[in-house]
């Protein structure tokens, strides 16, 4: 247990400790190339917490242990900036671009061209981190520009967020304030709402709403979560260090261990800076984040204080906008497009448009009550929206264009596809096609079946497919690992050499991960994200096949909705008759390569009452073990550990039946 003086030995070798994994965490996160194996960081991480398990004393608010387990909070403080976090003036076009260098000459009176700093101007949440000597102090958002809140807790959990600069090449200042831009990926952003729509809480419309709801929790171990990084960009108070240009600070920056977007570069003049805008235009949309605009900053510090500051922004920087991803059309027609799973979902089919920098032709509208609410009709002018990557959708009529003779839609009541009559539940928003071998569907099915997150089948597309399917080649997914090169190679585009290839593909994906088949499958709610949990905590399909409904609504992540519809699908007789062919076919299931270790993976725990360790002792206990902590009891808690004068949650725990540990048993438990 806690001792009273520590060996100067172990003092040392936890320093050390934590200057090494610092560094590794860096490799790692804002590098993306590690020099050790995660088992290696691993072995560091569990030295570093049973050193400080034993000498609590040493425990410092930077150490690496300490980015999650931080107790929620009942509202942030509020935070001064030493400097205003100012915002940018914005430019649209080429003709302002310019007349802001125009501007710049004239008002330092030079004729020279300027050194440009040109930088992508991330879609996130600006905030602001405080380092005095090194060690990350305060990190704050920026609030109204003068006042921002205290999100210190939650910004640790962002391991792209040093919580020690690094000291290898330059020296540390005294104090030293970053600025940066704490956002989402696109991909992760998706997973994210997929989970929340299966757990019924709401998606968020965009990446940025993400980021920032993520980031004012007042748990952070809500935020720990969520899949948060950060790209900074600037710097506002440093007392022990001088610097001349924006380049020198960013390279400055990255040298301390700040994560900085590699897309920056320095140009002279404002025409490359331009040409850096047209072509980040274009590769937006390859980027794995989403960013509105191209950010112009004038290099030199110097040149930058005589330029100064408007009210609200710096007149030494612009930002250039791209093209707005909201655009308006006009519908020409609304027609249904029937899904994998039978949902059938109406479109509007529009005269094309560009919508930043892509040209649309369809927007979604959802379903009937959203066709209803909104009131699109054939005819109708409406404003139309690319948020994240996903599909165009209607945001909204201009009333004011209405056509006299513009046409309400009405659900047809037989499916486009099959003719099957449409059924939507009562109760429910989606409009299904029943039949389970409906062209659409099961072309979709097995699009879906057969895409690169899933069963990773190449060179089936779904033109392919439709064919297979229109020539009664294929009824049903299993029926994809019967077909041979003489099935294929009297069918329309194929010749002996595409046939074998598609054929090779098909075996060759036989070998699938446990988390890639349950995607695979389509069962409704279950996205990549659901699947990947379901196959770290069950293991095999027979596990999770084996799972009754409170069994899956224990896992974490798992909601009521997925619960009930893998029931559904594991107790439909076709779907076990499509898993039986499949097993039959040889395919051959891998299972996660690593199943949870730790008896307390995924376990969460509730403390009450005083312990002789102190809660964040016994928080750092868990959650290095893979186990999570939460401030209130509820079914989902596996263990209330009670202290001295425990208080009502252990009055809760005894009424659900949930397991107590005094705290003999519970150190027993993580030791
Ligand atoms: S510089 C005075 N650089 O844009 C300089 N801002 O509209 C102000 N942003 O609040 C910030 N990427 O959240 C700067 N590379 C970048 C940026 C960036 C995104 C955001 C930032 C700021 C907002 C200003």
């Amino acid at each position: 247990m806690a001792s009273t003086t520590v060996p100067p030995e172990v003092a040392a070798r936890v320093k050390d400790l934590r200057e090494q994994i610092h560094y590794h965490n860096y490799r790692y996160y804002v590098l993306d190339d590690p020099v050790i194996s995660d088992d290696e960081f691993d072995r560091l991480m569990r030295e570093l917490m049973r050193l400080e398990e034993e000498h609590p004393e040493l425990i410092t608010s930077d150490s690496p242990t300490q980015r999650v387990g931080a107790p929620p909070l009942e509202k942030f403080e509020t935070v001064v900036h030493r400097q205003p976090m100012l915002s940018l003036e914005n430019a649209f076009s080429e003709a302002e671009t310019r007349e802001f260098d125009e501007r710049l000459k004239r008002f330092l009176r030079t004729a020279e061209d300027f050194h440009y700093v040109v930088e992508p101007k991330m879609d996130g949440v600006a905030v602001e981190l405080v380092y005095e000597n090194g060690r990350l102090t305060v990190g704050s958002t920026r609030g109204d520009g003068v006042r921002g809140e205290n999100v210190t807790q939650n910004l640790k959990t962002i391991h792209t967020i040093p919580l020690q600069m690094l000291k290898d090449q330059e020296a540390i200042p005294e104090l030293l304030e970053v600025r940066g831009e704490v956002y989402m990926d696109l991909a992760e952003f998706k997973k994210l709402n997929e989970q929340r729509r299966a757990q019924g809480e709401p998606a968020f419309a965009n990446p940025r709403n993400a980021a920032a709801g993520s980031l004012r929790q007042l748990d952070p171990n809500i935020t720990a979560a969520r899949p948060l990084k950060i790209y900074c960009y600037g710097i506002g108070e440093v007392a022990g260090r001088a610097f001349e240009t924006q380049w020198e600070v960013l390279q400055t920056l990255k040298a301390w261990g700040f994560r900085i977007n590699p897309l920056i570069e320095r140009h002279t003049g404002i025409g490359p800076a331009i040409a850096y805008h047209h072509r980040l235009e274009h590769q937006r949309h390859g980027l794995p984040y989403e960013i509105d605009g191209v950010v112009i900053k004038v290099d030199s510090l110097i040149l930058q204080e005589r330029l100064g500051t408007k009210t609200r922004s710096p007149r030494w920087a612009l930002a250039y906008k791209f093209a707005a991803t909201q655009e308006t059309t006009r519908v020409l027609n609304i027609v249904v497009n029937v899904g994998r799973t039978g949902a059938v979902t109406p479109m509007a089919v529009m005269e094309p448009v560009e919508v930043g920098g892509v040209t649309v032709t369809r927007a979604t509208l959802h379903n009937e009550d959203e066709v209803a609410r909104k009131d699109v009709r054939v005819g109708d002018t409406v404003l139309i929206q690319r948020a994240g990557d996903v599909i165009p959708e209607v945001v909204k009529v201009i009333l004011e264009e209405r056509p006299p003779d513009a046409r309400p839609f009405q659900m047809p009541t037989r499916c486009p596809v099959c003719h099957t009559p449409l059924v939507r539940p009562a109760g429910e928003k989606v409009t299904r096609c029943p039949n389970p071998g409906c062209g659409g569907a099961l072309v979709r099915g097995i699009f879906h079946f057969a895409a690169k997150t899933a069963m990773d089948i190449d060179g089936l597309g779904e033109k392919i497919i439709a064919q297979l399917v229109d020539n009664g080649l294929v009824q049903d997914v299993s029926d994809l690992y019967k077909l041979t090169e003489d099935d294929l190679i009297p069918l329309e585009r194929f010749a002996e050499k595409s046939a074998q290839n598609i054929i090779n593909a098909i075996q060759k994906s036989k070998r699938v991960t446990l988390e890639r088949f349950l995607y695979a499958l389509g069962i409704r709610y279950l996205g990549e994200a659901t699947a990947q949990l379901l196959a770290r905590h069950f293991g095999t399909l027979e596990a999770l096949m084996a799972a009754d409904f409170n069994e899956l609504t224990q896992v974490e992540g798992i909601g009521p909705t997925v619960a009930q519809s893998i029931v559904e699908y594991f107790n439909e007789p076709r779907n076990q008759e499509r898993l039986a062919k499949l097993q039959a076919a040889g395919l051959e299931i891998i299972p996660p390569e690593r199943p949870a270790v730790s008896p307390l993976a995924g376990k969460t725990f509730v403390f009450t009452g005083a312990l002789t360790i102190s809660r964040e002792e016994a928080k750092a206990l868990v959650t290095a073990r893979g186990g999570k902590v939460s401030s209130s009891v509820s079914a989902k808690t596996d263990y209330v550990v009670s202290g001295t004068d425990p208080g009502s949650k252990y009055a809760k725990a005894r009424e659900l039946g949930i397991t107590i540990l005094d705290e003999a048993a519970f150190l027993e438990l993580v030791r």
